[in-house]
């Protein structure tokens, strides 16, 4: 078997075997292949695609690349948690402690921002002397006291993902979607965790742009999932508008902790409790999450984990200095707001990285006044920016300004939750 003959395989459109993926991968990894090669053979797959067979292949190798957790030493199923990704996106922050609170044991390895998108691991750092790095003892002690713990998964996992990740980065293949799920697949099975459940999310903050093409990824995750004997479930939710009140680091933090005493956004409730629900399931557990929201039990989860992993809460989240209104320009009804460009604004206000090395401000962000739905009057607050200059915010005012799309009639707010995607096939929600 040689390289040029197994790109020339995918280019003229034929499957691959197991053989052929892991010769390739293999080979890349240990610099026998090099990037220019494994480039085309990247392009050869956005073009031609790959049988699920195929991606069920690239994703095992994908994990026999690396370590992974041994999760034995906790009793009962064990459920991790995905987002694709989006703007405001701290569903794991609620339905997470909630399933807890229901006694399900979710040992959760999250990642941090990429591009618009926030990261878990980000928003969890913003407050003071929390560690998301947690040994694999202290991660497994702290899953069986609390039933939960939110940590960074170690670079010896899956370092095929960090290598094939930077190059489809660099050469336009990121959006092939048997390159996404064995992306995310691959850093899930690796993970150790018995059952999966997924939010595939869609629109203009998200990666996938609409519910049919979030539906297949979602489709191809579960399928992997159940392949590697995983029991998997997708959730297919909206991310045309931020979801929830707050888009930043600790700000997010501050949204979740309010949301699980009760005070949350519906939209972000609808989510994290559908969420959660799919966990208790996975974990054959009878408890609802509603009544752990009801009960604060969710939130008392939630401070505990952010307690064992040494977050001090009480001395306060970190604020920004300039916090800059930014006024309607006409009156009427929110019918849209632009994820995409407020989850830009806020890369550009730090709370992301535009560059690798960056830190992330932990205070930066926006929050929504006016959410979808809403009534407004000229000059009234559409959010406000929270920046560590005032120029800063300045800049993302603009941005923010074009993100508010406003309706003479009134508007009712969508459905958050589409579609629910299991190894029996696709559901309709509602
Ligand atoms: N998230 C991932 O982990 N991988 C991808 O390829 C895209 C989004």
């Amino acid at each position: 078997m040689n390289a040029l003959e197994v790109i020339g395989r995918k280019r003229d459109g034929h499957e691959h075997s197991a053989e052929e993926i892991r010769f390739l991968l293999t080979g890349y990894l240990e610099g026998r292949i090099p990037d220019y090669q494994l480039a085309a053979w990247l392009m050869a797959v956005c073009t031609r695609g790959m049988t699920r067979a195929e991606t069920l292949a690239l994703t095992q190798a994908m994990v026999d690349s690396g370590e992974t957790l041994d999760l034995s030493g906790i009793d009962g199923l064990k459920v991790d948690k995905h987002s694709t990704g989006g703007v405001g996106d701290k569903v794991t922050l609620i339905a997470a402690p909630l399933a807890a609170a229901c006694g399900v044991k979710v040992p959760k390895l999250s990642g941090r921002a990429l591009a618009h998108t926030g990261g878990t691991l980000d928003k969890l750092e913003s407050v003071p002397g929390l560690t998301v790095d947690l040994e694999p003892a202290r991660f497994i002690r702290q899953v069986r006291a609390l039933g939960l713990a939110i940590a960074a998964q170690s670079p010896r996992m899956v370092p095929a993902d960090k290598a094939l990740y930077a190059l489809r980065d660099v050469t336009a293949t990121v959006p092939a979607v048997p390159l996404i799920a064995s992306s995310v697949m691959s850093k899930k099975l690796a993970a150790g965790a018995d059952a999966i459940v997924l939010d595939v999310k869609f629109g203009r903050g998200a990666f996938m742009p609409d519910p049919d093409s979030a539906t297949f990824l979602a489709s191809e995750m579960v399928w992997i999932g159940e392949g590697a004997g995983r029991r998997t479930v997708a959730l297919v939710t909206a991310m045309d508008n931020p979801l929830g009140r707050s888009v930043g680091n600790a700000l997010e933090v501050r949204e979740s902790l309010e949301a699980l005493a009760g005070r949350g956004d519906p939209e972000l409730l609808e989510v994290s409790v559908a969420v959660a629900r799919e966990m208790c399931r996975l974990a054959e557990v009878a408890e609802d999450p509603e009544r752990a929201l009801r009960s604060g039990r969710g939130r008392e989860v939630f401070e505990g984990v952010l307690a064992a992993q040494g977050g001090r809460l009480a001395e306060g989240l970190p604020e920004s200095p300039v916090q800059l209104p930014v006024p309607a320009a006409e009156g009427g009804h929110v019918e849209a707001i632009d994820a995409l460009e407020v989850g830009l604004a806020c890369l550009e206000l730090g709370a992301g990285r535009l560059r690798k090395e960056d830190r992330v401000d932990p205070a930066a962000g926006v929050v929504i006044e006016a959410p979808v739905g809403a009534e407004v009057r000229r000059g009234d607050p559409l959010a406000v920016v929270h920046a560590r200059t005032r120029e800063l915010a300045e800049g993302a005012r603009e941005r923010l300004r074009r993100a508010w799309k406003l309706s003479p009639a009134p508007v009712r707010r969508p459905p958050h939750v589409l579609a629910r995607v299991d190894r029996r096939g696709v559901t309709s929600a509602g």
